[in-house]
């Protein structure tokens, strides 16, 4: 790919843009997507950046970047530290946004596990409320904001019109390429998400970092939290198994904590470290590799 401009590595002014974006356009639990007219009917320079987003985003989303980033990120040969350690450094993103307005993203992850440590339910799905976000350190290693967030969807067959914004799948070489562009693509009726390559993002990249030590559920919520198309929309039927239909309840389970916990109250980090850091230990090894 040719060098990228400030623009297009960043076109969101904060990487949140993209998550009000969907509260905005998901503002009821478990509810499909309102109608596009309903919400995007004002102009705003957010808008602008979010649709600016994803026509970067559909354009580049290809069969090959997909596997092109798996091959250099699933090397994990980036940096090595403690757990902990690496949530403060996805702390260091720092965006053009109004510090003022926008929660880091420590205090988001901290009001998902705290709302879902509310809730009473298990400590596994507490530490995945809290991690959920940690693939977003992306973004530090150099990569654009659409490689790293926005809504998740399968590659290598054709682009789902639930898709958000899908008229941008129109710059997208995998369109008008035969082996990627039909109902099934290169894969089969109800092969199963494993058997799938989703587009690239902090999603999938935080999955391969914990796939060894959390329980499946949390495994399908980490992966699949974004994959909007299908928890909301249904769209990828057809290529679900049984398995992942019963792994899904999971994720719907999951994802209101994602969008609707934010709340004005910040969490105080010092008064809840220990508690996280005993999580941590719990459940996954001293250090990640990144
Ligand atoms: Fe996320
Ligand atoms: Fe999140």
């Amino acid at each position: 790919m040719t060098k990228l401009t400030k623009e297009e590595m960043s076109p969101l002014h904060s990487l949140e843009d993209w998550d009000e974006d969907v509260l905005k356009r998901y503002p009821e639990a478990g509810k499909p997507a309102k109608e596009k007219d309903a919400f995007r009917n004002y102009d705003s320079p957010e808008i602008d950046g979010v649709r600016e987003f994803y026509r970067l985003n559909h354009k580049y989303q290809t069969y090959d970047n997909v596997l092109a980033k798996k091959a250099n990120f699933l090397k994990f040969d980036k940096k090595e530290m403690p757990w902990w350690t690496a949530m403060e450094y996805l702390n260091t993103l720092i965006d053009d946004s109004d510090p003022d307005l926008q929660l880091d993203q420590l205090q988001h992850l901290l009001q998902t596990a705290e709302a879902i440590r509310a809730d009473g339910h298990p400590d596994w799905f507490v530490l995945t409320g809290f991690i959920h976000d940690l693939g977003k350190v992306l973004c530090l290693f150099g990569e654009p904001q659409w490689n790293v967030v926005g809504d998740s969807y399968p590659v290598g067959c054709k682009f789902s019109d639930k898709i958000v914004y899908p008229e941008f799948f129109a710059d997208n070489p995998d369109k008008y390429d035969e082996r990627y562009n039909s109902q099934y693509g290169v894969y089969s009726h109800h092969c199963g998400l494993d058997n799938i390559h989703m587009s690239w993002g902090h999603d999938e990249y935080l999955y391969h970092l914990t796939k060894n030590y959390l329980p499946e559920p949390a495994l399908y919520m980490i992966r699949y939290h974004s994959f909007y198309s299908q928890h909301r929309e249904h769209a990828y039927d057809h290529l679900l198994n049984a398995h992942d239909h019963e792994m899904f309840k999971w994720v719907d389970k999951f994802n209101p904590y994602d969008l609707y916990s934010k709340s004005p109250v910040t969490p105080v980090v010092s008064e809840l470290k220990p508690y996280y850091e005993d999580l941590i230990a719990k459940y996954l090894p001293a250090t990640v590799k990144l």
